[in-house]
């Protein structure tokens, strides 16, 4: 009865979803011909040999190779066209088994998904192309890393011990391993006073960390102060956000990223009505189109404090494992959070698109933490970002020494066009690259540049970019021979 009912069902018995593939390959194959017509006007088909279920989940169809009909080609049955089309026609993916003869495998059912893990390191060379890229976290599918520049305003809750602090040391030092303070600053707010302390004195501070309220309030006033200068800085060239101020003014402006742990406990403490609160709301509201980025935290996730105003302008939320449904909902605008096991320490559910996915966040050692930000206290302020220096050096070494535009961005696919543009154009006002040759995208690197990338990136811990770092010894040499080579050795005698 179902079976007419429905034919075109597969039905849930796998023996009979096996014979019913078979049924399909084989008409299948008839229409794309492979088949034969005898002279009587008899059909001989493709016929299978066996037919077979593994562990319920595979369907094998071993094709009768001893009596194929006349003419057929072997080849064309295992085509990758022809598999399509089969997978196409049985509505499962169908493949070719590896062994002798011919048999199809069809996967009846797809399998279990994949487990995410309970505890992942944070591996800092698999940051992806693209800028401010910050990982959240791995997903069944493989690692989750997004641009801040897409995820506007963060918002984090979970409860004590959830992973919360964690997941902002994995995404400071992702950010702080690749932007120097040119293009990053940071505003610390961190009531515990204990989170951040490994932050203190790195030169991409806006001010100090703040730990207590009144320091909280001061932050957010010069975010505030900084907001408005943006404000008329972007309106003077027409930009509508950081990106196109960016690509359209002579000096680019950093990132801001105001990282405010415990948030709800200020705002309680400060008082809804204080200066604190109010400007908080007023960043949340405005601050991301000039390129200040929130990322809220707090263990304590009350509706009244992240209001609809707040909570609305988040478009980034994960919850950790928090007390109560209600919790979840103040976050993720969804219950499911509370049902996060205890025992999984940095298990979250994440709102990046539209419905929350479950994602492990990844574990970063305190180690990992303070050999970047030593790295970064005890080096003197250096003037380039470390992909400014990989640039410098790729072109050293592989460009001839030349700074051209077009191939440094097809090797680093992460810097726009328009940024290795803009960074040149700042370089040669500066005197560190020098028109010398007949293309006006590729300039002649100084060894000035090419010494300040050099101690750049040998104060430099974790690698990132298409190239290795080493092979740092006499680019000054490298520089020059090729600038005579190319007839531009006036300037240099005074240079080096
Ligand atoms: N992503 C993670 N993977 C594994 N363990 C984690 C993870 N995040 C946190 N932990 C463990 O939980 C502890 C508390 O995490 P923490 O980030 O300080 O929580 P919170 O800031 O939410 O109180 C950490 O010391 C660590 O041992
Ligand atoms: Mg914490």
């Amino acid at each position: 009865m179902v079976k007419n009912k429905y034919p075109d069902k597969l039905l849930n018995d796998p023996k009979q979803e096996v014979a019913e593939a078979a049924r399909r390959v084989q008409q299948a194959l008839t229409r794309l011909g492979h088949c034969y017509l005898t002279k009587d006007g008899r059909l001989v088909e493709v016929g299978f040999s066996r037919l077979g279920v593994v562990g319920e989940q595979y369907g094998l169809l071993e094709v009768d190779t001893t009596r194929l009909p006349p003419r057929v080609n072997v080849a064309r049955l295992v085509h990758p066209d022809t598999l399509h089309h089969l997978t196409a026609v049985v509505g499962k993916p169908v493949k070719r088994l590896n062994t002798t003869g011919l048999t199809y495998c069809v996967v009846l059912k797809p399998s279990p998904r994949k487990r995410l893990p309970k505890r992942i390191e944070l591996d800092l060379t698999t940051r992806p192309a693209g800028e401010y890229m910050v990982p959240i976290g791995e997903g069944r599918e493989g690692p989750v890393w997004r641009s801040l520049l897409d995820t506007s305003h963060v918002l984090i809750g979970g409860e004590s011990r959830s992973g919360k602090s964690t997941w902002l040391n994995a995404m400071l030092v992702s950010l702080l391993n690749v932007y120097g303070p040119d293009s990053l600053r940071l505003a610390l707010v961190d009531p515990k006073s204990v989170e951040f302390v490994a932050y203190r004195g790195i030169p991409h501070l806006l001010t100090g960390v703040a730990t207590e309220v009144d320091d909280a309030t001061a932050v957010t006033e010069a975010l505030i102060a900084e907001m408005e200068r943006r404000q008329s800085l972007f309106t003077a060239i027409m930009a509508r956000n950081l990106v196109s101020y960016n690509a359209k003014a002579d000096e680019p402006l950093p990132l801001v990223i105001a990282v405010i742990d415990e948030v709800t406990d200020i705002a309680l403490q400060a008082g809804l009505r204080s200066p604190f609160y109010t400007n908080l709301i007023r960043l949340a509201s405005k601050a991301g189109s000039f390129g200040i980025v929130l990322v809220l935290a707090t263990q304590n996730p009350k509706a009244e404090v992240l209001n609809t105003l707040i909570r609305g302008n988040m478009s980034t939320r994960i919850a950790f494992r928090v007390a109560t449904p209600e919790h979840s909902r103040v976050i993720l605008g969804v219950g499911g959070a509370q049902n996060i096991p205890q025992t999984i320490r940095g298990r979250m559910m994440a709102r990046l698109d539209a419905r929350p996915v479950e994602l492990q966040g990844y574990l970063v050692d305190d180690d990992v933490v303070k050999a970047i930000t030593n790295r970064l206290r005890a080096q003197p302020p250096s003037p380039l970002s470390t992909e400014e220096a990989q640039l410098v050096l790729y072109a050293m070494h592989y460009l001839d020494g030349l700074f051209k535009i077009r191939e440094l961005h097809e090797a680093f696919p992460g810097l726009s066009y328009r940024r290795i543009k803009r960074i040149s154009q700042r370089w040669e006002r500066r005197g560190w690259l020098r028109p010398g040759s007949t293309r006006r995208d590729s300039k002649v690197v100084t060894p000035e540049l090419a010494q300040v990338a050099n101690v750049t990136l040998a104060n430099q811990l974790c690698g990132v970019g298409p190239r290795p770092k080493s092979r740092s010894h006499g680019h000054t040499g490298h520089t020059r021979s090729h600038d005579v080579e190319n007839g531009h050795t006036d300037g240099h005698t005074g240079e080096s």
